[in-house]
């Protein structure tokens, strides 16, 4: 399984992609989960992403991909995996079609396997589960700016994937289980 989380922020991205780690077997990879855990321990990493993370811009291009770069060498993510927000730009995109898995891949089938989920959530919904969340980046100024670097930066990726035959759009705002349901029948085709 090859699978990308698209989707603004707090439309379910973890959540979802935590259900169907479980459910498949297959490692959740979350460049934001990554990342914090950086900051966390204060490594050179970290310390270049947090100012970023706090305003609730996108880490430059350079740090990320070499870190997801080490995080897909690792033994676990050989056979597959669920990528949480990443990629989050075209270039990043480009580098999943140019590097990741390149659209001449032999076998061919990596290229066909990979499936792009959008979840879509309404604003008003989106900002109110991340002001009950609470995380470090979750106040509304931070949670409206992020939203914003969503719209200009990563929801240009939707045209991206469609074009490309790759993407299923999901009603994100249903129970946790209708969605995981939804994902699982699509995952499973
Ligand atoms: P990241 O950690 O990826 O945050 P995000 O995209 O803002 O997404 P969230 O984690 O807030 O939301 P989500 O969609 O995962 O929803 P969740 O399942 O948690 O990135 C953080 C920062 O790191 C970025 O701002 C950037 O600085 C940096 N970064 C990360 N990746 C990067 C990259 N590739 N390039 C550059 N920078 C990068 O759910 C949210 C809440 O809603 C939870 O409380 C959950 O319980 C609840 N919920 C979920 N589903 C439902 C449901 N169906 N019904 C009701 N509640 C629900």
């Amino acid at each position: 399984m090859h699978l990308i989380f698209l989707g603004p922020p707090g439309s379910g991205k973890g959540t979802q992609a935590g259900q169907i780690s479980a459910k498949f077997t297959v490692p959740h990879i979350s460049t934001g989960e990554i990342l914090r855990t950086h900051v966390s321990q204060e490594t050179d990493l970290g310390q270049k992403a947090k100012d970023y993370m706090d305003q609730g811009e996108l880490v430059p291009d350079d740090l990320i991909l070499d870190m997801v770069v080490h995080r897909l060498e690792q033994s676990d993510a050989q056979n597959g995996w669920i990528l949480d927000g990443f990629p989050r730009n075209i270039s990043q995109a480009d580098f999943v079609a140019t590097t990741i898995i390149p659209a001449d891949s032999h076998p061919k089938e990596l290229v066909r396997e990979l499936r792009v989920i959008n979840l879509d959530v309404p604003d008003d919904i989106l900002v109110q589960r991340l002001l009950a969340r609470g995380r470090q980046d979750d106040h509304e100024e931070i949670i409206r700016h992020r939203l914003q670097v969503y719209r200009e930066q990563t929801a240009p990726l939707i045209d991206y994937y469609q074009d490309r035959d790759q993407l299923y759009h999901i009603d994100g705002n249903r129970s946790i289980d209708e969605v995981t349901e939804d994902l699982s029948q699509i995952v499973s085709a």
